[in-house]
């Protein structure tokens, strides 16, 4: 493929014709191998490195990708694909646990009959064991036995063990029998206690529930979207994602929640009633739900349910059920469990909402690479507490799929709780005059004609130097967290900032002052001044940071950082041709083809020409050689140009890692700024760790660290 061929937009593939079966084939097997080098590579960090760069979502996604093209291409298929290799499921990484006691699961009750078939079978086996044993002490078999009602959270069931009061281990259920240990990603949690005050057991097993609470989920998938990361499915699997991180860290970042709601062993701490239980639970620190009512009769219990059935969608986490769980604890050891549940406890289900409203129209929406989406403007429906308006139909397969068309009436439901979606629609409802829903020729944006790539279900606007939506999403990316992370330029600030002509691409944003911040509506002089200086920090962020920012497809944080190493500067990257470029390890013909067409691009290269004259940082500092690229053999040149501060405790003494530095031509200093290439922290870092993080100083641990010295001398 010629790439140089100047082309208007910075997209690979442009010059393949949609019906050259070909050419197709020749670009499933470019992005097959790539799939393969990049799903090899991140199985290497993952098995064999225990460093993963990707969440284990996103590698998901990627493998699904590999698998769906090899069932289309099964010409291509290779028995050496990472596809096909056992690398053993993630969590084969974290150490066993084996469980002192079975963690259990719950007998589920589908709707109300069940739940009395429940507690009718609790009273007779209960009445049974009492007069086999002829026994007086079983209490309250006259009246009602009393049942806890807890919300059931959606959830992973954890186990937390205290050895002298002090959090040593979680583990997760795994099988009920064996779990995995996530001590260190529980210990993110910091609603969780790490030691226990007053009276405890030696040995301590509390029992509950990791979650991810609603509004940190949104939070998650709103970053996600902004930069065509493909969304977290819903709050439950982000926070089984979180969990199953083999980087600590990286699950700090999901804040997880917790509540508990098992004491192992409790009839042995005097705790005689679940309400006891709570109770101490919530008295020694540990969190417990308020969403709980001690139910005397079968009738209380069913004011719960109908009471909750709605209100639980303003809690803030997600539930599904209500458990009941008989009070007595005493009782529960009589009764036992079968092999996977306890026979004195059971989880009413409340049955997913679903609701029927109308298609009032069909909207498509921009995203910043040009890919139209379609969304469903929606007849307001009150759905699972929130009332819906909107929601995404994905892509042009999904509306043929389903065959949404305007006025339609369509069932929809939240998945997982939170995002809107179309189930499908009533088509017995049609009327006859509703019409097959075509996605539009043409971006209704900018009107320039739209694309359909060759194995992309995006169809796309090509005007990417032009089209208002796309320049309003680009700045977005731009200043978003992963890219040059400008604080205070949100979503609303830009939209009013493009409205009021005040920036009308990208790299204006650079000629921003105060004055004409402060001219906009509600805008004080605090934080107009914030965000300029946010604004003017940013000139000198990393390269890395630079090209993530900048939007090219397929290149995110990581591909940005390594071709920072790769290059000293930004010249050299947008020289380079698809070869060099793909000589690069992680750098794969697809994503090198995807670099070259975006430099090849007259309006990018004049988008970075615009920022560098603004000051803008465009040198890597990196330690490759002018114009080379990293060969297997050859060796890497110095530590020139790059400053390194050390902090933390490290395995050898500071002075001595600040004389690999220098000893390599590198420089170091004793304090963190926007200039520094690297933070090398060590154990317990502090304030310098901290600094970095703000400016979005590369941190590297000490492993790390050696390695650059060995690949550089
Ligand atoms: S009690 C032996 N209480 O539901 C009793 N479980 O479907 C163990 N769950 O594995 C469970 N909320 O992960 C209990 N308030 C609650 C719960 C709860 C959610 C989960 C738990 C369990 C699963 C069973």
């Amino acid at each position: 493929m010629n790439s140089k061929k100047i082309i208007p937009l910075a997209l690979p593939f442009d010059d393949v014709p949609d019906d050259n079966q070909q050419s197709k084939q020749m670009v499933s097997k470019q992005r097959l191998k790539e799939l393969r080098e990049i799903i090899t590579g991140h199985q290497r960090l993952y098995y064999e490195e225990d460093s993963p760069v990707i969440p284990d979502s996103e590698y998901d996604e990627l493998l699904r990708e590999l698998k769906s093209l090899e069932e289309k291409h099964p010409e291509l298929a290779d028995t050496d694909s990472p596809s096909l290799r056992v690398g053993g499921a993630p969590n084969a990484k974290f150490s066993k646990v084996t469980h002192a006691s079975p963690m259990l699961s719950l007998e589920n009750a589908l709707n109300k009959g069940e739940l009395a078939d429940f507690f009718s079978r609790v009273r007779s086996s209960l009445q049974k064991i009492h007069s086999a044993l002829d026994s007086a002490d079983i209490p309250i078999l006259d009246g009602d036995l009393a049942y806890m009602a807890e919300m059931k959270i959606d959830g992973l069931a954890v186990s937390l063990y205290y050895r002298n009061g002090e959090f040593v281990r979680g583990a997760t259920r795994g099988d009920g029998k064996v779990g995995e240990d996530v001590t260190e990603n529980i210990k993110t949690i910091g609603t969780i206690p790490q030691a226990l005050k007053g009276n405890y057991p030696m040995s301590l097993e509390i029992r509950g529930e990791v979650l991810m609470f609603k509004n940190i989920f949104e939070q998650i998938n709103r970053r996600r979207e902004e930069a065509e990361e493909p969304l977290l499915a819903n709050p439950r699997n982000a926070a089984a994602g979180a969990l199953r991180q083999l980087e600590s860290s990286v699950a700090a970042e999901r804040q997880l929640s917790f509540f508990a709601y098992y004491v192992v062993e409790a009839e042995l701490m005097g705790l005689k009633t679940q309400s006891d239980v709570l109770k101490w639970l919530s008295g020694n620190g540990f969190p417990v739900q308020s969403a709980v009512a001690l139910c005397g009769n079968v009738q209380e219990a069913d004011s719960f349910i109908e009471h909750w059935r709605s209100a639980r969608h303003d809690l803030p986490y997600v539930t599904d059920g209500v458990v009941f769980k008989l009070n007595d604890t005493e009782l529960w050891n009589r009764l036992g469990s079968t092999s996977h549940a306890p026979r004195w406890a059971i989880a009413f289900k409340y049955p997913p909402e679903e609701k029927e409203t109308r298609v009032i129209s069909i909207e498509i929406s921009v995203g910043r690479t040009g890919a139209l989406t379609p969304i469903a403007n929606l007849s307001p429906v009150r759905l699972g507490g929130s009332t819906i308006q909107r929601a995404s139909l994905h892509n042009e397969d999904e509306v043929r799929r389903k065959d949404v068309r305007e006025g339609d009436l369509v069932r929809i439901r939240k998945a997982g709780e939170v995002i809107p979606e179309v189930i499908e629609v009533v088509k017995e409802a049609r009327n006859g005059s509703e019409e097959v829903y075509e996605m539009p020729k043409t971006c209704p944006a900018c009107g320039a004609p739209v694309v359909r790539l060759p194995d992309e279900a995006a169809v796309r606007c090509p005007n990417r130097a032009s089209c208002p939506a796309q320049i309003m999403e680009a700045i977005i990316h731009f200043v978003s967290r992963n890219g040059m992370d400008i604080k205070g330029l949100g979503e609303k600030l830009i939209e009013m900032l493009l409205e009021h002509g005040l920036i009308v691409n990208l790299s204006d944003i650079y000629n921003l002052d105060k004055d004409s911040l402060e001219s906009l509506p509600r805008m004080g002089e605090k934080s107009a001044q914030n965000v300029i200086s946010a604004i003017e920090e940013s000139r000198s962020k990393p390269l890395e940071s630079l090209l993530a920012a900048l939007g090219i497809r397929y290149v995110g944080s990581r591909a940005a950082e390594i071709l920072a190493r790769n290059f000293p500067d930004m010249s050299k990257i947008a020289e380079a041709g698809i070869e060099e470029l793909s000589n690069i390890d992680g750098i794969g013909e697809v994503m090198a083809s995807s670099i070259s067409a975006f430099f090849t691009d007259e309006s990018n290269r004049s988008l970075i020409e615009a920022l560098a004259a603004k000051g803008v940082r465009m040198d890597s500092g990196s330690f490759a050689p002018q114009g080379s690229i990293r060969g297997e053999n050859e060796a890497i040149s110095k530590l020139a140009g790059l400053t390194f501060v050390f902090t933390g405790e490290l395995s050898f003494p500071r002075s001595e890692g600040e004389s690999m530095v220098k000893s390599l031509g590198g420089k170091t200093t004793s304090s963190v700024s926007g200039k520094t290439s690297y933070v090398v922290a060590g154990e317990s870092a502090g304030s310098k760790l901290e600094k970095a993080r703000q400016l979005g100083v590369k941190i590297i641990g000490e492993s790390e660290f050696l390695e650059l010295v060995k690949a550089n001398g």
